[in-house]
């Protein structure tokens, strides 16, 4: 699957965007907040993710690089998402915000950033549906992909199947690209999240479609 994320894109005219994105070639959209405090940068909160998705039925991942996200998850679990992923790094509550966001009905994920060992998620997993695997540090679109990510998604693949977590989703974000989304899948992920590369000019549908054919490639 990939995930374009929005904030790569022109936001001034990201609903005209959204709407022309072909559901059978976008299949999620990723939704990046940042708050100012946990990264450096700020971006936009639940009132403009609900007026965006009023423009286009593909299911949202929301991707919260916010402290503290305990205090504003139903916020965000109102707008019905199919995945909310919380960063380890800003809570000190993950299970209890992984609780909340299965019992909303959206697949609960957690990330960390890259810097940030994998082994730290070993124990809160059974919580998870979903692990995104940072391969930039968040906090802007653009950057270059970081290539230790490779290894970290094998280790995080390998502990799930060993330990009867076969059905945990990877997820994968930040520099993916039509050069490395290969190594990306064959690492082991399913879901690359793609700005830059999916907003870089021309069609969106046809820069995912070329995505998904380097992937396959
Ligand atoms: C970084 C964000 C990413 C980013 C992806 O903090 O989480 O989702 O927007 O953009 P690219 O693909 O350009 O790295
Ligand atoms: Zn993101």
């Amino acid at each position: 699957m990939i995930s374009p994320s929005v904030i790569a894109g022109d936001l001034s005219i990201m609903g005209e965007t959204v709407a022309s994105l072909d559901s059978s070639v976008v299949d999620l959209l990723h939704m990046d907040v940042m708050d100012g405090h946990f990264v450096p940068n700020i971006t936009f909160g639940p009132g403009f993710i609900k007026s965006l998705a009023s423009h286009s039925s593909i299911p949202l991942d929301i991707h919260l690089m916010i402290e503290k996200p305990e205090n504003s998850l139903d916020d965000y679990l109102n707008l019905g998402p199919w995945c909310t992923v919380i960063h380890y790094e800003s809570t000190s509550f993950p299970i209890r915000c992984l609780e909340r966001i299965k019992k909303a009905g959206s697949k609960p994920g957690i990330t960390l950033n890259p810097s940030t060992p994998v082994e730290s998620l070993y124990d809160i997993l059974p919580w998870c549906e979903m692990v995104l695997i940072m391969s930039v540090e968040p906090g802007f679109a653009g950057q270059s992909f970081m290539t230790p990510a490779l290894r970290r998604i094998e280790k995080i693949k390998s502990f799930a199947v060993k330990n009867g977590l076969e059905n945990l989703l990877i997820e994968v974000d930040g520099g993916i690209n039509e050069e490395n989304i290969k190594d990306v899948v064959s690492a082991g992920a399913e879901i690359a999240v793609a700005g830059s590369s999916a907003f870089r000019g021309g069609s969106v549908n046809e820069n995912i479609i070329n995505l998904k054919n380097a992937a396959l490639r």
